[in-house]
């Protein structure tokens, strides 16, 4: 894994946002690439928010992104660019909660902080054949933290959980703490931890306007009220631009965390000229600008 070459506190953070809710295997394309264009916070903290975004196309979850823009800026501004090395200041970060605020210090500063993530808290269920509460797993997590080297300490947890102690079909047979693995002993394992209750899929329409002129297609900046890809380049939704709606080019189906959208996108014709948040793109560099792999679903043909 690329970050742990040299575990600086940038590295360990972007490292350790983007690992959140993807695997290592697939975050370590990405990590080069981030790196290599912001190489450390100040070139990020200089960056326009569709930089990073471009960078973050495919990876989900784009909030994460621009929080990372969000809290460069505010390092900069604040801590005169030197990254904060207590709990703090790091979880009054935008997108820095307990969990990352825990990694970058253990992991970076080498400081006695526990990590809680969906695979330590499972092998603690596990281990403990038990459901505890988010709040009991962080006591847990506290208590059995090794202080002389937690931030080993933390990603053998992370990666034990990640490699062995899988959601389906655990490698009890090559765990090195089945020993004293409750579940292993009663053969439960499969019973924890027990599944979560899902949230019920909300779902939505999204109806987006094809526009296009002299080899560009027109987008529309998502605002800072939209629910989803806030801030986004994207198409025009019906109603956001006066035009006539004409037939309907394509339809596909997206989830974005619980939400379920139904996306459709008709050929328009514009009734008016259109100034910021609207823009003209030139169609070979949409996919600079349309990030999310919902334009993938339902951009028409040849575009
Ligand atoms: N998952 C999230 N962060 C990790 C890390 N530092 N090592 C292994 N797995 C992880």
């Amino acid at each position: 894994m690329p970050w742990r070459d040299r575990p600086s506190p940038y590295r360990t953070w972007i490292s350790e946002i983007m690992l959140q809710q993807t695997t290592v295997a697939f975050v370590i394309p990405y990590f080069e690439r981030f790196i290599k264009k912001f190489p450390d916070l100040r070139s990020l903290a200089g960056a326009k928010e569709e930089e990073v975004l471009a960078l973050w196309a495919g990876l989900g979850y784009y909030s994460r992104a621009r929080n990372l823009l969000l809290a460069a800026q505010k390092i900069v501004r604040q801590y005169r660019g030197v990254f904060p090395n207590d709990f703090d200041s790091l979880i009054s970060l935008p997108g820095i909660g307990r969990y990352t605020a825990g990694a970058i210090l253990s992991i970076a500063f080498q400081k006695p902080y526990p990590v809680l993530d969906g695979n330590v808290s499972r092998v603690f269920s596990r281990l403990t054949a038990q459901n505890k509460t988010p709040e009991e797993f962080w006591r847990m997590a506290e208590d059995l933290l090794d202080h002389e080297r937690p931030g080993d300490w933390n990603q053998a947890l992370m990666e034990l959980g990640a490699t062995v102690c899988a959601p389906e079909n655990p490698k009890c047979g090559s765990c090195p703490i089945s020993f004293t693995c409750a579940a292993f002993k009663t053969k439960t394992q499969n019973l924890f931890p027990a599944p979560k209750i899902r949230k019920n899929a909300v779902k939505l329409n999204w109806n987006f306007l094809w526009i296009e002129r002299d080899g560009k297609a027109l987008l529309w900046k998502r605002g800072e009220k939209e629910k989803l890809l806030k801030g986004h380049w994207g198409l025009p939704e019906i109603g956001r631009v006066k035009a006539q709606v004409g037939s309907l080019l394509k339809s596909a189906s997206h989830t974005i965390t619980h939400h379920q959208i139904h996306v459709r996108v008709y050929q328009g014709s514009l009734k008016e000229e259109v100034t910021y948040p609207m823009k003209w793109a030139p169609k070979v560099e949409l996919p600079k600008f349309l990030v999310s792999s919902l334009w993938k679903k339902c951009l028409p043909k040849a575009n």
